[in-house]
């Protein structure tokens, strides 16, 4: 029995309630369900509640939100909460983005709040980690995944670890056309495990990668057993597209 893959699509600020919802359609009406595979699909949050009525009861379809803030509620205009985005139907939440710790600020410290209100609320926290070009040449690549790991394992319960999922998505890979090899993010997950590992965490902490994945290059990585999955951003906004990437796509 092969490991069970995850297969999640990152729209970022892509598809709003009508296109997300033909999305949808299309690519329900192109795919049947694949035991050994799970798709996740992280629409703008303002399209999550279309995207779930739509996806409907398809077993092996999570919608999950792209960000939520670290407090249940309040005076935040413009955040969501975790557990708004469960009400609108996620069940999974993308928690410390780069384009989040990057372009909007978040510190270590508050992804790792984020994972904790995210589980509070019933949901899987996805938690990105990465480094910039300038850190991986410059050799830091360990100490920068350890520094934005720790937290996270600081802040949520030791009961909680095993709900968590985590994305290796190297800054310099995403939206470059330039992907991390197969071996370069099998060493990054392995690396990932064994900080987890350290901390007594026992089971398999699922890694995702993430960083210019496309329908040419996901079965190289994928063929790494430390990869349990992948992160998609560019490569997951045409329906027909996204099946064919991750194996569901109709024969020509
Ligand atoms: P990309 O984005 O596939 O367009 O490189 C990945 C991501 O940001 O999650």
């Amino acid at each position: 029995m092969p490991r069970p893959l995850i297969y999640a699509a990152n729209w970022k600020m892509n598809h709003g309630p009508d296109a997300a919802r033909e999305f949808i359609e299309r690519f329900l009406a192109v795919t049947a369900p694949a035991p050994d595979r799970s798709l996740w699909f992280f629409p703008p949050s303002i399209s999550l509640a279309p995207v779930s009525r739509a996806v409907g009861s398809r077993p092996d379809i999570l919608i999950g939100a792209q960000n939520v803030h670290w407090e249940p509620k309040g005076a935040f205009t413009g955040e969501t909460s975790a557990p708004m985005a469960q009400e609108a139907g996620a069940r999974v939440v993308l928690i410390g983005h780069s384009e989040r710790r990057h372009l909007f600020g978040e510190t270590d410290d508050q992804v790792a709040r984020k994972a904790v209100t995210t589980l509070r609320a019933g949901l899987v926290p996805l938690v990105c980690l990465g480094e910039t070009l300038a850190e991986r040449e410059g050799g830091r690549t360990e100490q920068v995944i350890v520094r934005q790991l720790e937290p996270v394992l600081d802040k949520v319960p030791a009961a909680d670890w095993a709900r968590l999922v985590v994305a290796y998505e190297p800054v310099w890979a995403i939206g470059t056309g330039r992907n991390a090899s197969p071996d370069d993010a099998a060493q990054v997950h392995e690396l990932i495990r064994f900080a987890v590992g350290r901390r007594g965490i026992s089971g398999r902490v699922p890694v995702l990668y993430g960083g210019s994945v496309n329908a040419g290059n996901v079965l190289a990585l994928l063929a790494r057993p430390e990869l349990d999955g992948v992160l998609v951003g560019g490569a997951s906004l045409d329906p027909d597209g996204w099946a064919e990437l991750v194996g569901l796509g109709m024969a020509p």
